[in-house]
């Protein structure tokens, strides 16, 4: 049994919590947070304390908090004889300065409170200095996922960088694209099994070959009307920026 001590009661908190309760080989014995009103989700199984109280005794402290509050977090835990491991994608193992067993325990993955996400297909990718922290933090991991990957800081802050790449930035044209669709009254609806397909594509192309589009075909007349027809300086510049891009990743100049 892994006894855990949770901190943080935001977006990865929350399905981290509702995870671990899924087994019995994992023991939330406290959840910790800055408000009773944010604890209160947690509340009604499990106890939980602000963070200024009394911190319980666990094998794992997992500090789910903001990236710039890891550090002064962590530093509430420098009495604690248990691991301290952060959920960041970004921040190095190194910013645990004040805790003696230390590791890395990153989903890769994007969670929103309320969307349901099943761990056992999430990556969780790493990290740790002592080769008993190592194990401890790989027990823990395997027992919510199949997919445990062994990441070094390096490695996984390039792979936070592509992550928002393929996800931040490509959700945010999918929003770019709703915009359009809804300043035409056409429904974005229509756009979905694009999407999806997009994605699916690349379960056997690599993206670069799986690149279609006006720039990749070199159709100059077709780019001038979209940027025409777009209203926005904003996605004007967002389309001629890309466009480039692709232009030049294929060979060619706009
Ligand atoms: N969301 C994702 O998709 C995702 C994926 C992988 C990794 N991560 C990582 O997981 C961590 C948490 O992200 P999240 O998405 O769960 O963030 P979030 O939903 O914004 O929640 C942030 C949590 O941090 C707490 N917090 C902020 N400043 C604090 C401070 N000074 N002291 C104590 N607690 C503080 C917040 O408390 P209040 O509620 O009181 O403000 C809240 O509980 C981050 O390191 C992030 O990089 C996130």
């Amino acid at each position: 049994m892994v006894s855990i001590v949770l901190i943080g009661t935001g977006n990865i908190a929350t399905h981290l919590y509702d995870t671990f309760l899924l087994h019995k080989a994992i023991n939330v014995v406290q959840v910790v947070g800055r408000s009773e009103k944010s604890l209160s989700f947690f509340a009604k199984k499990t106890e939980t304390c602000l963070i200024d109280e009394t911190i319980k005794t666990a094998a794992i402290y997992v500090i789910a908090v903001s990236d710039d509050a890891i550090n002064s977090v962590s530093k509430k835990l420098q009495n604690k004889k248990g691991l301290v491991v952060h959920t960041s994608g970004s921040v190095p193992l190194s910013s645990l300065t004040y805790n003696k067993n230390s590791g890395v325990f990153y989903p890769l993955q994007t969670f929103t409170k309320g969307k349901k996400i099943d761990f056992k297909n999430i990556p969780i990718c790493i990290e740790a200095l002592q080769k008993d922290d190592f194990l401890l933090i790989e027990k823990l991991a395997k027992i919510i996922s199949n997919k445990v990957y062994t990441i070094s800081t390096e490695e996984r802050q390039h792979l936070h960088v592509a992550a928002v790449f393929v996800n931040n930035f490509t959700n945010y044209m999918f929003t770019l694209g709703n915009e359009i669709c809804e300043e035409h009254k056409v429904p974005f609806d229509i756009l979905k099994p694009l999407i999806n397909e997009t994605v699916e594509k690349i379960a056997d192309l690599t993206p670069k070959n799986a690149q279609t589009g006006p720039a990749k075909r070199n159709d100059f007349d077709t780019m001038q009307r979209h940027i025409e027809q777009l209203r926005s300086k904003e996605k004007k510049k967002i389309y001629k920026l890309l466009s480039e891009s692709i232009l030049e990743k294929y060979g060619k100049e706009l």
